[in-house]
């Protein structure tokens, strides 16, 4: 997740937020919803997202995303949004990986994002999950605070993560006792049985699209 530092300072102005409304994705309501998240988290890249990412995780992961809505704006509702997704990691333990995560700036600070991340993290629970990624670059402090209080661990520091040359941090939460020590498919490894011509990785790597913003997902 990389964001734009320069459009990351706290605001002044402190809208109230008692009754914000935290809503499941509804693909019914797909137009409405991705062209406000699109414009809510655009604003913390460097380059805006493709149409195609937004569909490829709420096509399959829907259920995975939530938004905090403010009513009292019914022009512009949406102020907060999570996109997650889950799957098994390299044949090993179930994944859940949290690919955006935005607040509307004059919003910040007030335990939205927790809210949205604790969301996620519950519909996750439900399915079963093992534990949970994501990326988050270095120097996002807010970010890394946020997870860390979660219960979110740094496992690896991923040097020159985002094509703008930034770092990432690899965070992970795991939540069954275990399962960091569980074993998965080594993508390097080749099948015993495999003739040489056919030797490669097990796994297709992850989508290029989680990785082509000119930041990664953020
Ligand atoms: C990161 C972000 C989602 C946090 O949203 P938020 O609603 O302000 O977060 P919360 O109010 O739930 O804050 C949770 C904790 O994060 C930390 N935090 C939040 N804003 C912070 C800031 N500006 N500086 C340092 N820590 C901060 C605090 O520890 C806070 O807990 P506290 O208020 O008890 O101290 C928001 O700043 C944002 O949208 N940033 C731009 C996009 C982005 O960076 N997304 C994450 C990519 S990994």
């Amino acid at each position: 997740m990389n964001h734009d530092a320069s459009t990351s300072a706290c605001p002044t102005a402190s809208p109230p937020t008692s009754d914000l409304r935290y809503v499941q994705y509804d693909g019914a309501r797909e137009d409405e919803y991705v062209s406000a998240m699109r414009q809510l988290i655009s604003k913390d890249l460097s380059e805006p997202y493709s149409i195609y990412v937004y569909r490829y995780f709420l096509y399959q992961w829907g259920n995975l995303c939530f938004m905090a809505m403010d009513d009292s704006r019914p022009e512009d509702p949406m102020v907060g949004v999570v996109v997650s997704k889950l799957e098994p990691h390299r044949s090993g333990p179930l994944r859940g990986y949290i690919a955006m995560l935005a607040v509307r700036e004059d919003y910040r600070g007030r335990g939205i994002a927790t809210k949205l991340v604790r969301m996620a993290i519950d519909a996750m629970i439900e399915l079963n999950a093992d534990e949970i990624a994501l990326e988050t670059e270095i120097t996002n402090t807010a970010a890394i605070k946020l997870y860390e209080r979660l219960g979110f661990l740094r496992s690896k520091r991923l040097h020159r993560y985002y094509l703008n040359g930034n770092s990432a941090y690899r965070l992970v939460l795991y939540l069954k006792e275990g399962v960091g020590s569980i074993r998965t498919a080594d993508p390097y490894a080749v099948h015993a049985d495999a003739r040489p011509e056919m030797a490669g990785p097990i796994l297709a790597p992850p989508p290029a699209l989680l990785h082509g913003n000119g930041g990664g997902v953020i």
